[in-house]
Protein backbone atom coordinates (compact mmCIF):
# COMPACT_ATOMS: atom_id res chain seq x y z
CA UNK A 1 0.00 0.00 0.00
CA UNK A 2 1.21 3.20 -0.76
CA UNK A 3 1.61 5.95 2.54
CA UNK A 4 2.25 9.44 1.52
CA UNK A 5 3.19 12.47 3.47
CA UNK A 6 1.71 15.65 2.88
CA UNK A 7 3.36 18.42 4.82
CA UNK A 8 1.26 22.30 5.20
CA UNK A 9 -1.71 19.96 4.29
CA UNK A 10 -3.93 22.65 5.46
CA UNK A 11 -3.05 24.96 3.12
CA UNK A 12 -4.29 26.01 -0.80
CA UNK A 13 -2.08 23.70 -2.64
CA UNK A 14 -2.22 21.35 0.53
CA UNK A 15 -5.30 20.20 0.47
CA UNK A 16 -6.40 20.20 -3.19
CA UNK A 17 -2.81 18.08 -3.34
CA UNK A 18 -4.33 15.50 -0.94
CA UNK A 19 -7.37 15.29 -3.02
CA UNK A 20 -5.82 15.16 -6.07
CA UNK A 21 -3.63 11.95 -4.62
CA UNK A 22 -6.81 10.18 -3.32
CA UNK A 23 -8.82 10.30 -6.40
CA UNK A 24 -6.40 8.79 -8.24
CA UNK A 25 -4.78 6.46 -5.64
CA UNK A 26 -8.13 5.72 -3.46
CA UNK A 27 -6.36 2.78 -1.55
CA UNK A 28 -3.40 4.76 -0.45
CA UNK A 29 -3.47 6.47 3.01
CA UNK A 30 -2.06 10.00 3.85
CA UNK A 31 -0.31 11.23 6.99
CA UNK A 32 -1.37 14.99 6.93
CA UNK A 33 0.18 17.29 8.44
CA UNK A 34 -0.65 20.73 9.94
CA UNK A 35 -0.47 23.06 12.50
CA UNK A 36 -4.01 23.19 12.55
CA UNK A 37 -7.25 21.19 12.34
CA UNK A 38 -8.31 19.27 8.95
CA UNK A 39 -9.78 22.40 7.34
CA UNK A 40 -14.07 21.79 7.21
CA UNK A 41 -14.04 21.89 3.09
CA UNK A 42 -11.32 19.18 2.77
CA UNK A 43 -13.09 17.01 6.15
CA UNK A 44 -16.83 17.09 4.50
CA UNK A 45 -15.03 16.15 1.24
CA UNK A 46 -13.17 13.58 2.98
CA UNK A 47 -16.95 11.96 4.04
CA UNK A 48 -18.29 12.44 1.03
CA UNK A 49 -15.98 10.53 -0.56
CA UNK A 50 -15.74 7.71 2.02
CA UNK A 51 -12.63 7.86 2.90
CA UNK A 52 -11.88 7.43 7.16
CA UNK A 53 -10.29 9.48 9.11
CA UNK A 54 -8.46 9.70 12.35
CA UNK A 55 -5.94 12.12 14.03
CA UNK A 56 -5.92 10.09 17.14
CA UNK A 57 -3.96 7.06 16.27
CA UNK A 58 -1.40 6.48 13.39
CA UNK A 59 -3.07 2.72 11.99
CA UNK A 60 -2.14 2.33 8.44
CA UNK A 61 -5.08 1.78 6.22
CA UNK A 62 -6.19 1.77 2.85
CA UNK A 63 -8.42 4.96 1.60
CA UNK A 64 -7.61 6.32 4.92
CA UNK A 65 -6.33 10.24 5.97
CA UNK A 66 -4.23 10.60 9.60
CA UNK A 67 -4.16 13.92 10.41
CA UNK A 68 -0.96 14.65 12.32
CA UNK A 69 -1.10 18.09 14.26
CA UNK A 70 2.58 19.81 14.32
CA UNK A 71 3.83 23.29 15.71
CA UNK A 72 7.19 22.22 13.24
CA UNK A 73 9.48 23.04 16.21
CA UNK A 74 12.64 20.91 15.92
CA UNK A 75 11.51 19.12 18.71
CA UNK A 76 7.76 18.28 17.80
CA UNK A 77 9.29 17.37 14.07
CA UNK A 78 11.49 14.98 15.71
CA UNK A 79 8.26 13.78 17.88
CA UNK A 80 6.08 13.43 15.13
CA UNK A 81 8.79 11.19 13.06
CA UNK A 82 9.34 9.15 16.44
CA UNK A 83 5.66 8.07 16.30
CA UNK A 84 6.13 6.86 12.97
CA UNK A 85 8.90 4.92 13.39
CA UNK A 86 7.85 3.14 15.87
CA UNK A 87 4.96 2.74 14.12
CA UNK A 88 7.10 0.62 11.44
CA UNK A 89 5.91 3.18 8.88
CA UNK A 90 7.69 3.45 5.31
CA UNK A 91 7.05 6.36 3.42
CA UNK A 92 6.30 6.09 -0.87
CA UNK A 93 6.19 9.36 -0.78
CA UNK A 94 6.98 13.05 0.96
CA UNK A 95 5.42 16.34 -0.47
CA UNK A 96 5.79 18.90 1.26
CA UNK A 97 3.83 22.70 0.37
CA UNK A 98 5.36 24.80 3.71
CA UNK A 99 6.26 28.57 3.07
CA UNK A 100 5.27 31.84 2.96
CA UNK A 101 5.40 35.03 1.16
CA UNK A 102 3.35 37.19 3.40
CA UNK A 103 1.91 37.50 6.75
CA UNK A 104 0.58 40.02 9.29
CA UNK A 105 0.87 38.96 13.22
CA UNK A 106 0.13 40.89 16.40
CA UNK A 107 4.00 40.46 17.18
CA UNK A 108 5.23 41.62 14.12
CA UNK A 109 2.49 43.22 12.14
CA UNK A 110 2.22 43.49 8.45
CA UNK A 111 5.10 41.64 6.46
CA UNK A 112 4.68 42.16 2.79
CA UNK A 113 8.03 40.80 0.30
CA UNK A 114 10.41 43.29 0.46
CA UNK A 115 10.26 45.52 -2.90
CA UNK A 116 13.39 47.64 -2.00
CA UNK A 117 16.75 46.94 0.19
CA UNK A 118 15.24 49.51 2.48
CA UNK A 119 12.78 47.42 3.54
CA UNK A 120 15.09 44.23 4.49
CA UNK A 121 14.84 43.90 8.66
CA UNK A 122 16.48 40.51 10.26
CA UNK A 123 13.41 39.53 11.54
CA UNK A 124 11.80 38.96 8.33
CA UNK A 125 14.62 37.81 6.52
CA UNK A 126 15.52 34.95 9.46
CA UNK A 127 11.58 34.02 9.02
CA UNK A 128 11.73 32.99 5.67
CA UNK A 129 14.46 31.34 5.50
CA UNK A 130 13.90 29.32 8.85
CA UNK A 131 10.47 28.49 7.23
CA UNK A 132 11.01 28.48 3.27
CA UNK A 133 14.53 26.80 3.78
CA UNK A 134 15.47 25.11 6.80
CA UNK A 135 12.34 23.82 7.59
CA UNK A 136 11.83 21.62 4.84
CA UNK A 137 15.42 20.76 5.32
CA UNK A 138 14.58 19.38 8.69
CA UNK A 139 11.54 17.81 7.15
CA UNK A 140 13.94 15.94 4.66
CA UNK A 141 16.42 14.94 7.40
CA UNK A 142 13.41 13.15 9.88
CA UNK A 143 11.73 11.54 6.86
CA UNK A 144 15.35 9.88 6.28
CA UNK A 145 14.92 6.66 8.10
CA UNK A 146 11.26 6.26 6.81
CA UNK A 147 12.31 6.27 2.94
CA UNK A 148 13.48 2.63 1.28
CA UNK A 149 16.18 1.78 0.55
CA UNK A 150 15.71 0.24 -2.54
CA UNK A 151 12.11 0.69 -3.73
CA UNK A 152 11.00 4.09 -5.50
CA UNK A 153 9.97 6.73 -3.84
CA UNK A 154 9.91 10.96 -3.73
CA UNK A 155 10.38 13.42 -1.16
CA UNK A 156 9.06 17.00 -2.81
CA UNK A 157 8.99 20.10 -1.62
CA UNK A 158 7.34 23.23 -3.66
CA UNK A 159 9.54 26.03 -4.40
CA UNK A 160 9.08 29.02 -6.32
CA UNK A 161 10.37 29.77 -9.89
CA UNK A 162 11.60 33.43 -8.31
CA UNK A 163 13.53 31.33 -6.72
CA UNK A 164 16.16 30.59 -9.54
CA UNK A 165 18.93 32.78 -9.70
CA UNK A 166 19.64 32.38 -13.10
CA UNK A 167 16.16 33.17 -13.88
CA UNK A 168 16.07 36.32 -11.41
CA UNK A 169 15.76 39.52 -14.41
CA UNK A 170 12.87 41.37 -12.16
CA UNK A 171 14.56 41.96 -8.72
CA UNK A 172 12.51 42.29 -5.63
CA UNK A 173 11.36 39.80 -2.87
CA UNK A 174 14.50 39.71 -1.33
CA UNK A 175 13.79 37.45 1.35
CA UNK A 176 11.47 35.02 -0.33
CA UNK A 177 13.28 34.59 -3.54
CA UNK A 178 17.04 34.20 -1.65
CA UNK A 179 15.15 31.87 0.94
CA UNK A 180 13.88 29.69 -1.61
CA UNK A 181 17.46 29.62 -3.51
CA UNK A 182 18.42 28.47 -0.06
CA UNK A 183 15.78 25.48 -0.10
CA UNK A 184 16.97 24.51 -3.75
CA UNK A 185 20.68 24.20 -2.64
CA UNK A 186 20.06 22.52 0.72
CA UNK A 187 17.54 19.52 -1.82
CA UNK A 188 20.05 19.52 -4.31
CA UNK A 189 22.98 18.95 -1.83
CA UNK A 190 20.79 16.19 -0.20
CA UNK A 191 20.17 14.47 -3.53
CA UNK A 192 23.97 13.64 -4.44
CA UNK A 193 24.14 12.65 -0.22
CA UNK A 194 20.93 10.31 -0.09
CA UNK A 195 21.91 8.84 -4.21
CA UNK A 196 24.31 6.61 -1.80
CA UNK A 197 21.96 5.48 0.42
CA UNK A 198 18.61 5.61 -1.48
CA UNK A 199 19.20 4.29 -5.00
CA UNK A 200 15.80 4.60 -6.04
CA UNK A 201 15.14 7.96 -4.18
CA UNK A 202 14.07 10.70 -5.95
CA UNK A 203 14.23 14.22 -4.23
CA UNK A 204 13.67 17.71 -5.94
CA UNK A 205 11.46 20.98 -5.84
CA UNK A 206 8.66 21.93 -7.80
CA UNK A 207 7.31 25.19 -8.84
CA UNK A 208 3.14 25.20 -9.16
CA UNK A 209 2.56 28.27 -11.04
CA UNK A 210 0.79 30.96 -9.51
CA UNK A 211 -1.95 29.36 -7.43
CA UNK A 212 -5.16 31.06 -6.49
CA UNK A 213 -4.51 30.55 -3.07
CA UNK A 214 -3.88 32.72 0.27
CA UNK A 215 -0.37 33.27 -0.60
CA UNK A 216 -0.79 34.52 -3.76
CA UNK A 217 -4.01 36.87 -3.03
CA UNK A 218 -2.51 40.33 -2.67
CA UNK A 219 -0.67 39.76 -5.97
CA UNK A 220 -3.40 38.46 -8.00
CA UNK A 221 -4.33 41.77 -9.74
CA UNK A 222 -1.96 42.71 -12.48
CA UNK A 223 -2.10 38.65 -13.52
CA UNK A 224 -3.66 38.07 -16.91
CA UNK A 225 -7.15 35.54 -15.93
CA UNK A 226 -5.48 32.58 -17.95
CA UNK A 227 -1.78 33.00 -15.85
CA UNK A 228 -3.69 32.23 -12.38
CA UNK A 229 -4.71 28.28 -11.92
CA UNK A 230 -7.12 26.94 -9.68
CA UNK A 231 -5.45 25.12 -6.71
CA UNK A 232 -7.32 21.58 -8.10
CA UNK A 233 -5.62 22.69 -11.63
CA UNK A 234 -1.82 22.95 -10.20
CA UNK A 235 -2.48 20.30 -7.94
CA UNK A 236 -3.54 17.46 -10.68
CA UNK A 237 0.02 19.01 -12.74
CA UNK A 238 2.19 18.77 -9.37
CA UNK A 239 1.32 15.20 -9.39
CA UNK A 240 1.52 14.46 -13.13
CA UNK A 241 5.11 15.86 -12.68
CA UNK A 242 6.00 13.62 -9.44
CA UNK A 243 4.63 10.66 -11.22
CA UNK A 244 7.09 11.19 -14.53
CA UNK A 245 9.89 11.55 -12.14
CA UNK A 246 12.35 8.44 -11.18
CA UNK A 247 15.71 8.42 -9.34
CA UNK A 248 18.05 9.40 -12.16
CA UNK A 249 16.28 13.04 -12.40
CA UNK A 250 17.00 13.44 -8.62
CA UNK A 251 18.28 16.73 -7.17
CA UNK A 252 16.07 18.69 -9.75
CA UNK A 253 13.73 21.69 -10.04
CA UNK A 254 11.09 21.78 -12.45
CA UNK A 255 8.40 23.94 -13.41
CA UNK A 256 4.76 22.90 -13.54
CA UNK A 257 4.58 21.54 -16.52
CA UNK A 258 7.84 19.15 -16.08
CA UNK A 259 10.49 21.32 -17.62
CA UNK A 260 13.56 21.91 -15.73
CA UNK A 261 14.52 25.15 -14.31
CA UNK A 262 18.06 26.80 -14.09
CA UNK A 263 19.18 27.15 -10.47
N1 LIG B 1 0.20 29.98 -4.67
C1 LIG B 1 1.15 30.35 -5.53
O1 LIG B 1 0.89 31.11 -6.47
C2 LIG B 1 2.55 29.84 -5.40
C3 LIG B 1 3.50 30.19 -6.38
C4 LIG B 1 4.80 29.73 -6.27
C5 LIG B 1 5.15 28.92 -5.20
N2 LIG B 1 4.22 28.59 -4.25
C6 LIG B 1 4.64 27.74 -3.14
O2 LIG B 1 3.70 26.71 -2.96
C7 LIG B 1 3.63 26.35 -1.58
C8 LIG B 1 2.18 26.25 -1.13
O3 LIG B 1 1.61 27.52 -1.17
P1 LIG B 1 0.02 27.79 -1.17
O4 LIG B 1 -0.24 28.57 -2.36
O5 LIG B 1 -0.73 26.55 -0.89
O6 LIG B 1 -0.08 28.78 0.09
P2 LIG B 1 -0.87 28.68 1.45
O7 LIG B 1 -2.29 28.34 1.21
O8 LIG B 1 -0.56 29.94 2.17
O9 LIG B 1 -0.17 27.41 2.18
C9 LIG B 1 1.11 27.50 2.74
C10 LIG B 1 1.33 26.36 3.68
O10 LIG B 1 2.55 26.63 4.42
C11 LIG B 1 2.29 26.57 5.81
N3 LIG B 1 3.08 27.53 6.57
C12 LIG B 1 3.18 28.85 6.37
N4 LIG B 1 3.94 29.42 7.33
C13 LIG B 1 4.33 28.40 8.13
C14 LIG B 1 5.11 28.34 9.31
N5 LIG B 1 5.65 29.44 9.87
N6 LIG B 1 5.30 27.14 9.89
C15 LIG B 1 4.74 26.03 9.36
N7 LIG B 1 3.97 26.03 8.25
C16 LIG B 1 3.76 27.21 7.66
C17 LIG B 1 0.82 26.92 5.94
O11 LIG B 1 0.34 26.45 7.19
P3 LIG B 1 -0.67 27.34 8.06
O12 LIG B 1 -1.96 27.33 7.31
O13 LIG B 1 -0.72 26.62 9.37
O14 LIG B 1 -0.08 28.72 8.14
C18 LIG B 1 0.23 26.22 4.74
O15 LIG B 1 0.01 24.86 5.03
C19 LIG B 1 4.49 27.36 -0.82
O16 LIG B 1 5.74 26.76 -0.50
C20 LIG B 1 4.68 28.49 -1.82
O17 LIG B 1 5.90 29.17 -1.62
C21 LIG B 1 2.92 29.02 -4.32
Amino acid sequence: MQVVAVFGANGGLGQALIQEYLITNPQACVLAVARSECPEALFNWLQAENFSFSESDVEIDPGRVIWQKCNFSEPSLHALFELWRAANIELSGLLSTIGWLHQESAEHGNWQPERRIEALNEAQLLEYFRVNAILPALILQGAKPLLPKKEPSFVIQLGAKVGSITDNHLGGWYGYRASKAALNMLYKTAAIEFKRTHKQLCIGVIHPGTTDTDLSKPFQERLPADKLYSAAASAERIWSVINSLDAKDSGGFWFWDGKPLPW
